[in-house]
């Protein structure tokens, strides 16, 4: 089994800079040795194309989508890791895309979806459901999930929506921040969510295996989201969003080896790294390490 890194080093999406710098940190931290420590091949395929924001303007208006911000750059940087992510898959090879702010996962979950039925399980703080309609920020990394189901504006949305994704295989674990508007959401149609009391109540051991029993329901395979702001920000402080009460450390662990015990995933991120917040690159490198255990590293 092998990995296809694959970069997308932007921050159009985020609420701060510095997130555009995740891919060069997590590699910085030793990704490859690391999974090749599991027995896991990498081949790096570089980066996607993201020209800097300060090149580009925020506010250029489309019709539907209006003000939300860089949506013209999201599509770009969309359209080609959804062409990197669905080449790996064809050639045998599970893609590793290395965010960047969370809005990469468009193009993720796209590509993961273009010759199959996927699933997908969202490790974070937030749902990322937000439409631009009901947006409170214009920043689209609180957007993907609902870009990716076709929700809303994004409905007519082409680049965006990834029609063999389905509602009933999505699956948020983590949750401690969410909008009044994506609540809604989660309460009308056919997610799953578990929010971080769920994990004190059942244990991640429990949530996590139904979690993937759902995801995985009737479909190819799974697309794995992790956002490193799941964790807590005492075991991850380098994000841009941080909220406390996150997962631990031997928590998000356990919840990857289960990943990785489940079939693996069939696509995977780490995504909102931002290393201008980071002491000592440590968020980067506790990155690399649960990439590991979701390829199937254990202990012993
Ligand atoms: N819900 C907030 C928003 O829409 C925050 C989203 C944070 N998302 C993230 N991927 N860090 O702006
Ligand atoms: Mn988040
Ligand atoms: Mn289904
Ligand atoms: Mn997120």
């Amino acid at each position: 089994r092998s990995a296809r890194i694959i970069g997308a080093p932007t921050d159009y999406g985020a609420n701060r800079r510095g997130v555009d710098m995740g891919p060069s940190a997590i590699r910085y931290a030793g990704l490859a040795a690391k999974l090749e420590s599991a027995g896991v091949g990498t081949i790096d395929d570089g980066d996607v194309q993201a020209p800097r924001a300060e090149e580009r303007d925020p506010d250029v208006v489309q019709p539907k989508t209006g003000k939300t911000k860089f949506l013209k750059e999201i599509e770009d940087v969309s359209r080609q890791l959804a062409t990197r992510v669905s080449d790996a898959l064809n050639n045998g090879e599970t893609p590793l895309v290395l965010g960047g702010d969370h809005s990469v996962a468009i193009g993720s979950l796209v590509g993961s979806a273009a010759d199959a039925d996927i699933g997908t399980i969202w490790f974070d703080a937030h749902a990322d459901l937000n439409t631009p309609e009901t947006s409170p920020s214009g920043n689209v990394h609180g957007m993907p999930l609902a870009a990716a189901l076709g929700i809303g504006e994004f409905e007519e949305t082409v680049w965006a929506n990834a029609p063999r994704l389905s509602e009933e295989n999505v699956v948020l674990v983590g949750l401690r921040s969410v909008d009044k508007s994506e609540n809604q959401l989660l309460e009308e149609r056919g997610f799953t969510a578990y929010t971080m009391s769920d994990i004190d109540k059942r244990g991640i051991a429990a949530v996590t295996e139904e979690a993937l029993e759902i995801a995985h329901d009737g479909v190819d395979g799974v697309h794995i989201s992790l956002d490193l702001d799941w964790l807590d920000p005492k075991e991850a402080p380098g994000v841009g969003t941080p909220v406390r009460g996150g997962a631990t450390y031997r928590e998000a662990h356990a919840a990857m080896e289960l990943v990785a015990n489940h079939d693996g995933p069939r696509s995977f991120e780490l995504v909102e790294v931002n290393p201008t917040l980071d002491q000592h690159n440590e968020t980067a490198s506790l990155a690399t390490e649960l990439a590991a255990s979701a390829f199937g590293k254990t202990i012993l």
